[in-house]
């Protein structure tokens, strides 16, 4: 037990005992595991998901930068500052979620990966959700989207937002992020982490709750 410092209601600041649980983070698998086998992405560098391993909220883009390549953690470059910002300004720790990708593998300039990496990394992803059974997934940008709701992971309430990188691109995807960062504060303070299902228009998503952001016309 150590002690920390709390908001009580009428914003003081009061020192409270507190406990403070040791963090278990995820490994990094071994690139000889049966999905790897026959991908065309076999050769390129991994940069393997990070977060404790009970955190209640992922996040999940689509394939790791160059910086990220660098420093071996998802979203470390421009994208993750970005996206540090999107956790702060709802109140979150980064420390406290999980940040992964859908394809763990690094791709030659930055391109999108091809379906089949998608394909096999999926599986990855489904198992480490299925591990971790999250109570909410947020999945930056359309391609991770994509494959995300296409593969009906069950658990996981879903908000798909802008990707931090379209966000730093161009304004209105800025504009749209700033809307979709307080829509996510607001369903964590419902949640208590308990989320209504907004609404869910896609037939093949039936099997999740996708929680879809007040924006028509999808995520870049
Ligand atoms: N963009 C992503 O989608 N993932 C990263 O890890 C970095 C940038």
């Amino acid at each position: 037990q150590t002690f920390g410092v709390q908001r009580c209601p009428t914003h003081l600041l009061i020192v409270m005992p507190i406990t403070i649980r040791p963090i278990k983070r995820t490994m990094m698998p071994n690139k000889n595991a049966t999905a790897c086998n026959g991908c065309p992405l076999y050769d390129r560098p991994m940069v393997w998901s990070d977060g404790p391993r009970d955190a209640e909220v992922m996040f999940i883009g689509r394939n790791p930068g160059d910086v990220e390549i660098r420093t071996g953690r998802p979203f470390t470059g421009p994208a993750g500052i970005r996206l540090d910002k999107v956790i702060g300004d709802v109140g979150l720790d980064r420390s406290r979620v999980y940040v992964t990708n859908v394809v763990k593998c690094h791709t030659e300039e930055n391109k999108n990966p091809p379906q089949d990496a998608y394909r096999r990394c999926i599986t990855r992803l489904k198992a480490e959700t299925l591990r971790m059974k999250p109570k909410l997934v947020v999945v930056l940008g359309r391609d991770a989207e994509k494959y995300v709701i296409a593969s009906q992971f069950k658990f996981q309430k879903v908000l798909p937002i802008v990707h931090p990188s379209a966000a730093l691109r161009m304004p209105i995807f800025e504009a749209r992020l700033r809307m979709q960062t307080q829509a996510l504060g607001a369903i964590l303070d419902r949640m208590s982490l308990h989320v209504p299902i907004i609404s869910n228009p896609l037939k093949r998503a039936r099997k999740i709750n996708v929680l879809f952001s007040p924006v028509e016309g999808g995520n870049p």
